[in-house]
Protein backbone atom coordinates (compact mmCIF):
# COMPACT_ATOMS: atom_id res chain seq x y z
CA UNK A 1 0.00 0.00 0.00
CA UNK A 2 1.68 3.72 -0.60
CA UNK A 3 0.80 6.45 1.76
CA UNK A 4 1.83 10.20 1.70
CA UNK A 5 3.51 11.31 4.89
CA UNK A 6 2.96 15.10 5.34
CA UNK A 7 5.16 16.34 8.33
CA UNK A 8 2.86 20.14 8.73
CA UNK A 9 3.61 23.34 9.67
CA UNK A 10 5.81 24.77 6.53
CA UNK A 11 4.65 27.82 4.87
CA UNK A 12 5.18 27.13 0.96
CA UNK A 13 7.74 29.42 -0.88
CA UNK A 14 9.06 29.21 -4.67
CA UNK A 15 7.64 28.45 -7.61
CA UNK A 16 5.46 25.65 -9.86
CA UNK A 17 4.49 24.73 -13.44
CA UNK A 18 0.40 24.14 -14.10
CA UNK A 19 -0.20 20.49 -16.19
CA UNK A 20 -2.57 20.54 -18.93
CA UNK A 21 -6.39 20.32 -17.57
CA UNK A 22 -7.64 16.55 -16.56
CA UNK A 23 -11.31 17.70 -17.81
CA UNK A 24 -10.22 18.98 -21.18
CA UNK A 25 -7.48 15.80 -21.70
CA UNK A 26 -10.18 13.34 -21.36
CA UNK A 27 -13.14 14.21 -24.02
CA UNK A 28 -10.26 15.48 -26.23
CA UNK A 29 -8.10 11.67 -25.96
CA UNK A 30 -11.95 10.15 -26.63
CA UNK A 31 -13.01 12.71 -29.84
CA UNK A 32 -10.18 11.50 -31.82
CA UNK A 33 -11.81 8.25 -32.11
CA UNK A 34 -14.42 10.71 -34.69
CA UNK A 35 -11.18 10.97 -37.44
CA UNK A 36 -9.66 8.38 -39.54
CA UNK A 37 -6.39 10.16 -39.01
CA UNK A 38 -3.47 10.74 -36.51
CA UNK A 39 -3.77 13.19 -34.07
CA UNK A 40 -1.20 14.66 -31.86
CA UNK A 41 -2.58 16.01 -28.28
CA UNK A 42 0.30 18.13 -26.13
CA UNK A 43 0.24 18.91 -22.38
CA UNK A 44 -1.04 16.03 -21.42
CA UNK A 45 -1.41 15.92 -17.51
CA UNK A 46 1.15 12.53 -16.20
CA UNK A 47 -2.12 11.14 -14.52
CA UNK A 48 -4.14 7.85 -14.37
CA UNK A 49 -7.12 8.84 -15.43
CA UNK A 50 -5.51 10.24 -18.96
CA UNK A 51 -3.24 6.81 -19.18
CA UNK A 52 -7.03 4.92 -18.75
CA UNK A 53 -8.16 6.94 -21.50
CA UNK A 54 -5.41 6.04 -23.64
CA UNK A 55 -5.02 2.16 -22.19
CA UNK A 56 -9.09 2.11 -23.42
CA UNK A 57 -8.17 3.35 -26.95
CA UNK A 58 -5.31 0.95 -27.32
CA UNK A 59 -7.73 -2.23 -26.59
CA UNK A 60 -10.17 -0.42 -28.80
CA UNK A 61 -7.83 -0.88 -31.75
CA UNK A 62 -5.97 2.47 -32.08
CA UNK A 63 -2.52 3.15 -32.10
CA UNK A 64 -0.67 5.08 -29.06
CA UNK A 65 2.13 6.17 -28.98
CA UNK A 66 4.03 8.71 -26.67
CA UNK A 67 5.94 11.18 -28.25
CA UNK A 68 6.74 12.57 -24.82
CA UNK A 69 6.24 12.46 -21.20
CA UNK A 70 2.95 14.91 -22.17
CA UNK A 71 2.49 14.30 -26.06
CA UNK A 72 0.64 11.42 -27.61
CA UNK A 73 -0.18 10.41 -31.15
CA UNK A 74 -3.11 8.63 -31.65
CA UNK A 75 -4.09 6.88 -34.41
CA UNK A 76 -7.71 5.56 -34.41
CA UNK A 77 -7.75 4.08 -38.54
CA UNK A 78 -8.41 0.41 -37.13
CA UNK A 79 -10.28 1.30 -34.23
CA UNK A 80 -13.60 -0.82 -33.63
CA UNK A 81 -16.46 0.25 -31.68
CA UNK A 82 -18.55 -1.40 -28.92
CA UNK A 83 -15.70 -3.28 -27.42
CA UNK A 84 -14.19 -0.88 -24.99
CA UNK A 85 -13.19 -3.18 -21.46
CA UNK A 86 -16.03 -2.85 -19.20
CA UNK A 87 -13.39 -2.71 -16.49
CA UNK A 88 -11.09 -0.09 -17.75
CA UNK A 89 -14.21 2.21 -18.35
CA UNK A 90 -15.89 1.59 -15.34
CA UNK A 91 -13.25 3.12 -13.95
CA UNK A 92 -14.12 6.76 -14.34
CA UNK A 93 -16.53 8.88 -15.49
CA UNK A 94 -14.81 10.44 -18.49
CA UNK A 95 -15.65 6.98 -19.97
CA UNK A 96 -18.94 8.41 -20.90
CA UNK A 97 -17.55 10.10 -23.75
CA UNK A 98 -16.72 6.89 -25.85
CA UNK A 99 -20.59 7.31 -26.11
CA UNK A 100 -20.76 10.18 -28.32
CA UNK A 101 -17.51 9.33 -30.01
CA UNK A 102 -18.88 5.50 -31.06
CA UNK A 103 -21.72 7.42 -32.25
CA UNK A 104 -20.44 10.20 -34.32
CA UNK A 105 -18.05 7.54 -35.75
CA UNK A 106 -19.89 4.15 -36.13
CA UNK A 107 -23.35 5.45 -35.34
CA UNK A 108 -23.66 2.83 -32.78
CA UNK A 109 -21.97 2.45 -29.62
CA UNK A 110 -21.90 0.39 -26.72
CA UNK A 111 -20.22 1.10 -23.63
CA UNK A 112 -19.99 -0.24 -19.96
CA UNK A 113 -21.49 2.13 -17.04
CA UNK A 114 -19.11 4.86 -16.24
CA UNK A 115 -16.99 5.02 -12.97
CA UNK A 116 -15.91 8.28 -11.37
CA UNK A 117 -15.63 9.58 -7.99
CA UNK A 118 -18.70 8.57 -5.73
CA UNK A 119 -21.02 11.61 -5.17
CA UNK A 120 -23.96 9.84 -4.81
CA UNK A 121 -26.15 9.25 -7.72
CA UNK A 122 -24.40 10.45 -11.08
CA UNK A 123 -27.31 9.82 -13.64
CA UNK A 124 -26.52 10.04 -17.26
CA UNK A 125 -30.40 10.74 -18.27
CA UNK A 126 -29.25 14.19 -19.99
CA UNK A 127 -26.85 12.29 -22.62
CA UNK A 128 -29.30 10.13 -23.52
CA UNK A 129 -32.01 13.01 -23.93
CA UNK A 130 -29.18 14.45 -25.95
CA UNK A 131 -28.41 11.55 -28.21
CA UNK A 132 -32.34 10.77 -28.80
CA UNK A 133 -32.61 14.28 -29.78
CA UNK A 134 -30.22 13.45 -32.55
CA UNK A 135 -31.51 10.51 -33.83
CA UNK A 136 -30.17 7.65 -31.33
CA UNK A 137 -32.12 4.86 -30.02
CA UNK A 138 -30.63 4.30 -26.51
CA UNK A 139 -30.60 1.33 -24.15
CA UNK A 140 -29.81 -0.47 -20.94
CA UNK A 141 -28.86 -3.95 -21.23
CA UNK A 142 -26.42 -5.63 -19.02
CA UNK A 143 -24.84 -2.81 -17.41
CA UNK A 144 -23.73 -1.42 -20.97
CA UNK A 145 -25.48 1.87 -22.61
CA UNK A 146 -26.03 0.40 -25.96
CA UNK A 147 -26.93 3.30 -28.22
CA UNK A 148 -28.31 3.00 -32.28
CA UNK A 149 -28.80 5.42 -34.64
CA UNK A 150 -29.64 2.89 -37.71
CA UNK A 151 -29.79 6.15 -40.17
CA UNK A 152 -27.29 7.92 -38.71
CA UNK A 153 -27.81 10.62 -36.71
CA UNK A 154 -29.00 13.71 -38.01
CA UNK A 155 -28.73 17.35 -36.65
CA UNK A 156 -31.53 18.38 -33.76
CA UNK A 157 -32.36 20.54 -30.55
CA UNK A 158 -31.64 20.14 -26.80
CA UNK A 159 -32.51 21.79 -23.83
CA UNK A 160 -31.15 20.46 -20.70
CA UNK A 161 -32.82 20.08 -17.36
CA UNK A 162 -30.10 20.99 -15.87
CA UNK A 163 -26.32 22.64 -16.58
CA UNK A 164 -24.54 19.50 -16.56
CA UNK A 165 -20.20 19.28 -17.92
CA UNK A 166 -20.57 15.55 -19.02
CA UNK A 167 -23.76 15.48 -21.16
CA UNK A 168 -23.03 18.83 -22.99
CA UNK A 169 -19.67 17.10 -24.16
CA UNK A 170 -21.44 13.73 -25.20
CA UNK A 171 -23.75 15.59 -27.14
CA UNK A 172 -21.14 18.26 -28.86
CA UNK A 173 -18.92 14.71 -29.69
CA UNK A 174 -22.21 13.06 -31.06
CA UNK A 175 -23.12 16.18 -33.39
CA UNK A 176 -19.99 17.28 -35.02
CA UNK A 177 -20.92 14.38 -37.99
CA UNK A 178 -24.40 14.27 -37.55
CA UNK A 179 -26.31 15.46 -41.34
CA UNK A 180 -27.68 19.26 -40.37
CA UNK A 181 -27.47 21.45 -37.33
CA UNK A 182 -27.44 21.10 -33.83
CA UNK A 183 -28.42 23.50 -30.95
CA UNK A 184 -27.17 22.70 -27.19
CA UNK A 185 -29.39 25.04 -24.83
CA UNK A 186 -28.83 25.40 -21.29
CA UNK A 187 -25.13 24.31 -22.29
CA UNK A 188 -22.30 23.97 -19.48
CA UNK A 189 -19.50 27.08 -19.66
CA UNK A 190 -16.77 25.35 -18.03
CA UNK A 191 -13.07 26.27 -20.06
CA UNK A 192 -13.00 22.69 -20.82
CA UNK A 193 -16.27 22.48 -22.73
CA UNK A 194 -14.69 25.49 -24.66
CA UNK A 195 -10.85 23.63 -24.96
CA UNK A 196 -13.07 20.63 -26.32
CA UNK A 197 -14.60 22.96 -29.21
CA UNK A 198 -11.69 24.47 -30.05
CA UNK A 199 -9.85 21.11 -30.71
CA UNK A 200 -13.06 19.40 -32.41
CA UNK A 201 -12.67 22.83 -34.94
CA UNK A 202 -9.45 22.39 -35.49
CA UNK A 203 -10.05 19.09 -36.67
CA UNK A 204 -12.78 20.66 -39.54
CA UNK A 205 -15.61 20.66 -36.77
CA UNK A 206 -18.14 23.39 -37.16
CA UNK A 207 -19.05 24.64 -33.29
CA UNK A 208 -19.76 28.27 -32.57
CA UNK A 209 -21.09 29.48 -28.94
CA UNK A 210 -19.23 27.20 -26.97
CA UNK A 211 -18.62 28.86 -23.24
CA UNK A 212 -22.25 30.19 -23.96
CA UNK A 213 -25.39 28.14 -22.64
CA UNK A 214 -26.24 28.11 -26.33
CA UNK A 215 -24.01 25.83 -28.86
CA UNK A 216 -24.74 25.84 -32.24
CA UNK A 217 -23.00 22.61 -34.06
CA UNK A 218 -23.38 22.41 -37.99
CA UNK A 219 -22.53 19.15 -38.71
CA UNK A 220 -19.59 17.69 -41.28
CA UNK A 221 -18.79 15.00 -43.65
CA UNK A 222 -15.53 14.45 -41.85
CA UNK A 223 -13.06 15.45 -39.94
CA UNK A 224 -8.96 15.22 -39.99
CA UNK A 225 -6.51 15.33 -38.10
CA UNK A 226 -4.66 18.13 -35.26
CA UNK A 227 -1.84 18.61 -33.63
CA UNK A 228 -3.70 20.31 -30.58
CA UNK A 229 -2.36 21.33 -26.80
CA UNK A 230 -5.02 21.42 -23.84
CA UNK A 231 -5.43 24.12 -21.73
CA UNK A 232 -3.97 24.10 -17.99
CA UNK A 233 -5.54 23.08 -15.47
CA UNK A 234 -7.63 25.26 -13.30
CA UNK A 235 -8.17 22.94 -10.61
CA UNK A 236 -4.78 21.81 -10.22
CA UNK A 237 -3.58 25.41 -9.83
CA UNK A 238 -6.55 26.68 -7.50
CA UNK A 239 -5.20 23.64 -5.13
CA UNK A 240 -1.95 24.82 -4.85
CA UNK A 241 -3.61 28.49 -4.21
CA UNK A 242 -5.61 27.09 -1.64
CA UNK A 243 -2.63 25.49 0.13
CA UNK A 244 -0.61 28.39 0.38
CA UNK A 245 -3.25 30.42 1.77
CA UNK A 246 -3.87 26.85 4.34
CA UNK A 247 -0.01 27.22 4.63
CA UNK A 248 1.29 30.70 4.38
CA UNK A 249 4.18 31.87 2.33
CA UNK A 250 4.39 33.32 -1.08
CA UNK A 251 4.32 30.96 -4.35
CA UNK A 252 4.87 31.66 -8.04
CA UNK A 253 2.39 29.57 -9.95
CA UNK A 254 3.06 29.72 -14.07
CA UNK A 255 1.16 28.42 -16.80
CA UNK A 256 -1.91 29.31 -15.75
CA UNK A 257 -5.12 31.50 -18.15
CA UNK A 258 -5.81 34.25 -14.87
CA UNK A 259 -9.56 34.24 -16.08
CA UNK A 260 -10.29 30.95 -15.54
CA UNK A 261 -8.97 31.40 -11.71
CA UNK A 262 -11.04 34.70 -11.08
CA UNK A 263 -13.63 33.68 -9.06
CA UNK A 264 -10.75 31.35 -7.06
CA UNK A 265 -8.35 34.22 -6.47
CA UNK A 266 -11.60 36.39 -5.66
CA UNK A 267 -12.67 34.02 -2.86
CA UNK A 268 -8.81 33.55 -1.47
CA UNK A 269 -8.49 37.64 -1.35
CA UNK A 270 -11.66 37.59 0.61
CA UNK A 271 -9.97 35.06 2.98
CA UNK A 272 -6.95 37.05 3.43
CA UNK A 273 -4.34 36.17 0.67
CA UNK A 274 -3.09 38.07 -1.78
CA UNK A 275 -2.74 37.52 -5.44
CA UNK A 276 -0.92 39.39 -7.88
CA UNK A 277 -1.29 38.77 -11.72
CA UNK A 278 1.01 38.20 -14.36
CA UNK A 279 0.58 37.57 -17.95
CA UNK A 280 0.17 33.68 -17.65
CA UNK A 281 1.82 33.59 -13.96
CA UNK A 282 0.24 34.32 -10.46
CA UNK A 283 1.99 35.19 -7.43
CA UNK A 284 -0.15 33.95 -4.17
CA UNK A 285 0.66 35.24 -0.42
CA UNK A 286 -0.74 34.97 2.58
CA UNK A 287 1.21 36.56 5.30
CA UNK A 288 -1.49 37.75 8.10
CA UNK A 289 -4.84 36.28 9.74
CA UNK A 290 -7.14 33.72 7.74
CA UNK A 291 -10.60 35.04 7.37
CA UNK A 292 -13.76 33.08 7.50
CA UNK A 293 -16.02 32.95 3.83
CA UNK A 294 -18.88 31.64 2.69
CA UNK A 295 -18.23 29.59 -0.33
CA UNK A 296 -20.95 28.41 -2.73
CA UNK A 297 -20.32 25.77 -6.21
CA UNK A 298 -22.26 26.64 -9.07
CA UNK A 299 -21.96 25.47 -12.85
CA UNK A 300 -18.69 27.79 -14.34
CA UNK A 301 -18.40 30.87 -14.18
CA UNK A 302 -19.84 29.84 -10.22
CA UNK A 303 -17.31 28.90 -7.79
CA UNK A 304 -15.96 25.47 -8.64
CA UNK A 305 -17.76 22.34 -7.06
CA UNK A 306 -13.84 20.44 -7.98
CA UNK A 307 -11.89 23.24 -5.20
CA UNK A 308 -15.04 22.62 -2.46
CA UNK A 309 -12.85 19.94 -0.53
CA UNK A 310 -9.67 22.08 -0.76
CA UNK A 311 -11.64 25.24 0.49
CA UNK A 312 -13.07 23.41 3.58
CA UNK A 313 -9.30 22.25 4.23
CA UNK A 314 -8.56 26.09 4.23
CA UNK A 315 -11.21 27.17 6.55
CA UNK A 316 -11.06 24.61 9.46
CA UNK A 317 -8.33 27.30 10.32
CA UNK A 318 -9.88 30.58 9.32
CA UNK A 319 -10.86 32.54 12.48
CA UNK A 320 -15.18 32.66 12.66
CA UNK A 321 -17.62 30.92 11.45
CA UNK A 322 -17.52 29.54 7.19
CA UNK A 323 -20.42 28.09 5.57
CA UNK A 324 -19.69 25.69 2.27
CA UNK A 325 -22.86 24.96 0.64
CA UNK A 326 -22.19 22.41 -2.37
CA UNK A 327 -24.73 23.21 -5.48
CA UNK A 328 -23.72 20.59 -7.65
CA UNK A 329 -23.53 17.28 -6.14
CA UNK A 330 -25.91 14.77 -4.09
CA UNK A 331 -23.30 14.42 -1.10
CA UNK A 332 -19.57 15.76 -1.98
CA UNK A 333 -19.04 15.85 2.09
CA UNK A 334 -17.61 12.62 2.47
CA UNK A 335 -13.92 14.63 3.36
CA UNK A 336 -15.77 15.78 6.45
CA UNK A 337 -15.41 12.96 8.13
CA UNK A 338 -11.57 12.98 7.52
CA UNK A 339 -11.54 16.24 8.75
CA UNK A 340 -12.70 15.38 11.80
CA UNK A 341 -10.56 12.86 12.67
CA UNK A 342 -7.47 16.48 12.29
CA UNK A 343 -9.76 18.82 14.86
CA UNK A 344 -11.83 20.39 12.80
CA UNK A 345 -14.72 21.52 14.04
CA UNK A 346 -17.54 20.79 10.68
CA UNK A 347 -21.10 20.01 10.70
CA UNK A 348 -23.21 19.03 7.79
CA UNK A 349 -27.04 19.63 7.03
CA UNK A 350 -28.11 18.07 3.44
CA UNK A 351 -25.67 20.10 1.31
CA UNK A 352 -24.18 22.91 3.57
CA UNK A 353 -21.70 22.35 6.00
CA UNK A 354 -20.68 25.05 8.73
CA UNK A 355 -17.09 25.09 9.36
CA UNK A 356 -15.72 27.10 13.03
CA UNK A 357 -12.43 27.94 12.84
CA UNK A 358 -10.20 26.33 15.17
CA UNK A 359 -6.67 27.05 16.08
CA UNK A 360 -4.62 24.42 14.82
CA UNK A 361 -5.53 20.74 13.23
CA UNK A 362 -3.47 17.88 14.37
CA UNK A 363 -2.09 15.55 11.89
CA UNK A 364 -3.92 12.14 11.63
CA UNK A 365 -3.70 9.11 9.38
CA UNK A 366 -6.24 9.87 7.23
CA UNK A 367 -7.62 8.54 3.83
CA UNK A 368 -8.42 10.29 0.33
CA UNK A 369 -12.54 9.23 -0.59
CA UNK A 370 -11.86 10.38 -4.11
CA UNK A 371 -9.78 12.85 -5.81
CA UNK A 372 -10.66 16.59 -4.48
CA UNK A 373 -10.94 14.78 -0.97
CA UNK A 374 -7.38 13.64 -1.93
CA UNK A 375 -5.96 16.92 -2.19
CA UNK A 376 -8.07 18.23 0.91
CA UNK A 377 -6.11 16.21 2.82
CA UNK A 378 -2.72 17.15 1.64
CA UNK A 379 -4.05 20.58 2.13
CA UNK A 380 -4.79 20.18 6.06
CA UNK A 381 -1.53 18.05 6.61
CA UNK A 382 0.42 21.02 5.61
CA UNK A 383 -1.01 23.25 7.50
CA UNK A 384 -1.56 20.62 10.88
CA UNK A 385 0.80 20.98 13.37
CA UNK A 386 2.60 16.86 13.35
CA UNK A 387 2.42 14.36 10.86
CA UNK A 388 -0.69 13.43 8.79
CA UNK A 389 -0.70 9.93 6.83
CA UNK A 390 -2.80 9.96 3.94
CA UNK A 391 -4.01 6.36 2.05
CA UNK A 392 -5.69 5.71 -0.68
CA UNK A 393 -3.34 7.83 -3.27
CA UNK A 394 -4.38 6.67 -6.18
CA UNK A 395 -7.38 8.82 -6.24
CA UNK A 396 -5.29 11.80 -5.65
CA UNK A 397 -2.64 10.56 -8.35
CA UNK A 398 -5.88 9.99 -10.54
CA UNK A 399 -5.89 13.86 -11.20
CA UNK A 400 -2.51 15.37 -9.94
CA UNK A 401 1.08 15.34 -12.12
CA UNK A 402 3.69 14.63 -9.38
CA UNK A 403 1.97 16.47 -6.30
CA UNK A 404 4.43 15.42 -4.07
CA UNK A 405 7.41 16.24 -6.13
CA UNK A 406 5.88 19.62 -6.34
CA UNK A 407 4.62 20.26 -2.90
CA UNK A 408 8.50 19.42 -2.11
CA UNK A 409 9.91 21.74 -4.61
CA UNK A 410 7.83 24.40 -2.58
CA UNK A 411 9.35 23.77 0.77
CA UNK A 412 6.50 20.83 2.19
CA UNK A 413 7.92 17.98 4.29
CA UNK A 414 6.19 15.24 2.15
CA UNK A 415 6.90 12.47 0.77
CA UNK A 416 5.40 9.03 -1.09
CA UNK A 417 5.93 5.58 1.00
CA UNK A 418 5.55 2.13 0.45
CA UNK A 419 4.37 0.15 3.79
CA UNK A 420 3.51 -3.69 3.36
CA UNK A 421 2.56 -3.42 6.42
CA UNK A 422 1.25 -0.42 8.60
CA UNK A 423 4.19 -0.72 10.77
CA UNK A 424 6.95 -0.96 7.83
CA UNK A 425 7.17 1.97 6.15
CA UNK A 426 9.48 2.22 3.26
CA UNK A 427 10.51 5.58 1.44
CA UNK A 428 9.13 5.00 -1.67
CA UNK A 429 11.60 8.04 -3.19
C1 LIG B 1 -17.66 16.69 -14.59
O1 LIG B 1 -18.41 15.59 -14.09
C2 LIG B 1 -16.27 16.57 -13.96
N1 LIG B 1 -15.65 15.31 -14.37
C3 LIG B 1 -16.38 16.62 -12.44
O2 LIG B 1 -15.03 16.70 -11.94
C4 LIG B 1 -17.10 17.91 -12.02
O3 LIG B 1 -17.34 17.85 -10.63
C5 LIG B 1 -18.42 18.05 -12.77
O4 LIG B 1 -18.23 17.94 -14.18
C6 LIG B 1 -19.08 19.41 -12.50
O5 LIG B 1 -18.21 20.44 -12.91
C7 LIG B 1 -15.05 15.26 -15.58
O6 LIG B 1 -15.03 16.22 -16.31
C8 LIG B 1 -14.42 13.95 -15.95
P1 LIG B 1 -22.08 17.01 -14.65
P2 LIG B 1 -19.85 15.24 -14.78
O7 LIG B 1 -22.66 16.16 -15.72
O8 LIG B 1 -19.77 15.54 -16.21
C9 LIG B 1 -26.42 16.19 -12.85
C10 LIG B 1 -13.10 16.05 -10.80
O9 LIG B 1 -12.87 16.21 -9.58
N2 LIG B 1 -26.65 15.37 -14.06
O10 LIG B 1 -21.73 18.42 -14.94
O11 LIG B 1 -20.23 13.89 -14.34
C11 LIG B 1 -25.40 15.55 -11.91
O12 LIG B 1 -26.02 14.60 -11.06
C12 LIG B 1 -14.47 15.59 -11.23
O13 LIG B 1 -12.30 16.32 -11.72
C13 LIG B 1 -27.90 14.85 -14.28
O14 LIG B 1 -28.84 15.05 -13.49
O15 LIG B 1 -20.78 16.30 -14.06
C14 LIG B 1 -24.88 16.74 -11.16
O16 LIG B 1 -25.78 17.07 -10.12
C15 LIG B 1 -15.34 15.15 -10.07
N3 LIG B 1 -28.12 14.10 -15.40
C16 LIG B 1 -24.92 17.86 -12.20
O17 LIG B 1 -25.82 17.42 -13.22
C17 LIG B 1 -27.11 13.85 -16.29
O18 LIG B 1 -27.37 13.16 -17.31
C18 LIG B 1 -23.57 18.16 -12.84
O19 LIG B 1 -23.07 16.95 -13.39
C19 LIG B 1 -25.83 14.39 -16.05
C20 LIG B 1 -25.62 15.16 -14.93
Amino acid sequence: MEKIIIEGGTPLYGEIEINGMKNAALPIILASILTEDKCVIEHLPAISDVSLALEILRSMGAGVKMLNRTTVEIDTTHIRGGNSPYDLVSKMRGSTYLIGAELGRFGAARVGWPGGCDFGVRPIDQHIKGFEALGAEVDIENGYIVANAPDGLRGGQVYFDCVTVGATVNVMIAAVLAKGNTVIDNAAREPHIVDLANFLNTCGAKITGAGTSVIRISGVEKLHGCTYTIIPDMIEAGTYMAAVAATGGRVRITNVIPKHLEIISAKLEEMGATIEEDGDSITISRLGDLRRANIKTLPYPGFPTDMHPQMSAVLCCAKGTSIVSEGIWENRFRYVDELLKMGADITVDGRTATIQGVERLSGAPVRAVDLRAGAAMLIAGLAAEGRTEVSGIGSIERGYDDIVGKLTRLGANVKKVYCSDENELREAQ
